[in-house]
């Protein structure tokens, strides 16, 4: 499917090595990785984690802080369910992951809408309308979907009102290694002097999706409190996954992998963007993205973007609307594009169906 939004190259995945490193612990070390394992899950796994994390992400962490878990989405589950009573109120990115407004309600918060702008979220507005929540889901280094950063200003400040009202950060660092100008931006975390913050971040978009790994970095004061909630709730990831993805990151198959594809979307991205330009002219507007692995396409002011989304659907092109993911945010029209899975060779057909779908007139 062209575009999908949050679907990582598939095509330019190094299987072979994948296949040669879990054949070899198949073979050799399957039956070490038969029994329950660590419910915080693997330790050699777990200190790869911490290293990466405190080179890269500028995240402090040691590997008794690191809990591995079936992808970040079962992060911020485990989270919220351990973290949150029911009736808390929690601030929620507007528009933001839907994923997480569906778990926050699920673990019965109710939702605090915050706005967020080119600086990420207004951290005024959130102190404005729900001073004593319990909490805040954000995705600082690339907000989901709008794509901003989080500026330093703003840290500070949501830092401080986490502070004041010790109050949980849930920070969700999903695809934060693909930032292409310049060096990735550090973590919140990292900034944290008073542990308020629980950093989040995943497998899904540097290796694979159904890979299922996903890790979060507790504080020191929730490390008990976490690790028991994930022993109760399941024995979370899977051992042989988690060996194998170790031989992966160790023998710097990881570090390589990534800076390929920091290097093809960079590309991808350009080439939709010259594609767009040269061919749906006034009827699509992209801005580069910094970061990430989608743009949002503006529409004409007037456009219904959830009726050509849905036109675009049935020509098999899924391009999700920006309209999806508000809560009550006013949003001009527009659409998501994922560039990181679209092949060259598929990008003309693909936009040749959504150039229709656009100019399709209203649903029927
Ligand atoms: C903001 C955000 N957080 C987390 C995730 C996903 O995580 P995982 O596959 O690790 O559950 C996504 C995936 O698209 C996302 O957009």
């Amino acid at each position: 499917v062209p575009f999908r939004v949050g679907e990582p190259a598939l095509d330019l995945f190094p299987v072979d090595i994948w296949a040669r490193l879990y054949a070899r612990h198949a073979r050799r070390g399957a039956r070490d990785f038969l029994g329950y394992g660590h419910a915080n899950g693997y330790p050699p796994l777990r200190r790869a984690v911490a290293e990466y994390v405190s080179a890269a992400r500028g995240v402090r962490a040691d590997p008794g802080q690191v809990i591995l878990v079936r992808g970040a989405q079962q992060a911020v589950d485990l989270i919220a369910r351990t973290v949150f009573r029911p009736g808390d109120r929690v601030w929620y990115e507007d528009p933001g992951y839907l994923a997480a407004a569906a778990i926050l309600r699920l673990a019965g918060t109710s939702l605090v809408p915050v706005p967020v702008d080119a600086q990420g979220l207004r951290v005024d507005v959130g102190e404005n309308s729900a001073a004593d929540a319990k909490g805040v889901h954000v995705a600082p280094s690339h907000q989901f979907p709008m794509g901003s950063a989080l500026s330093l200003e703003r840290r500070l400040a949501l830092l401080a009102w986490a502070g004041r009202a010790r109050a949980w950060v849930i920070e969700d660092d999903y695809d934060s290694e693909f930032r292409y100008p310049g060096h990735p931006l550090p973590a919140l975390q990292g900034l944290d002097a008073a542990g308020r913050v629980i950093y989040v971040g995943t497998f899904s978009k540097t290796v694979f999706p159904a890979l299922r790994l996903g890790y979060l970095i507790a504080p020191p004061d929730l490390v008990d409190r976490l690790t028991h909630a994930a022993a109760q709730v399941d024995h979370l990831a899977p051992t042989l996954e988690q060996a194998v993805l170790t031989d992966f990151i160790e023998e710097g198959h990881f570090t390589r992998h990534v800076r390929r594809m920091r290097k093809a979307y960079a590309e991808r991205q350009q080439a939709l963007i010259a594609a767009v330009d040269r061919e749906m002219a006034g009827l699509l507007r992209i801005e580069p993205a910094d970061a990430g692995m989608h743009v949002i396409g503006w529409l004409p002011p007037s456009s219904d973007d959830a009726a050509v989304s849905s036109r675009a659907l049935e020509l098999g092109v899924e391009v999700p609307a920006l309209s999806r993911y508000r809560l009550r945010a006013p949003l001009a029209p527009g659409l998501l594009l994922g560039f990181a899975a679209l092949r060259p060779t598929a990008m003309t057909t693909a936009l040749r169906k959504l150039r229709k779908a656009i100019e399709g007139g209203p649903a029927q």
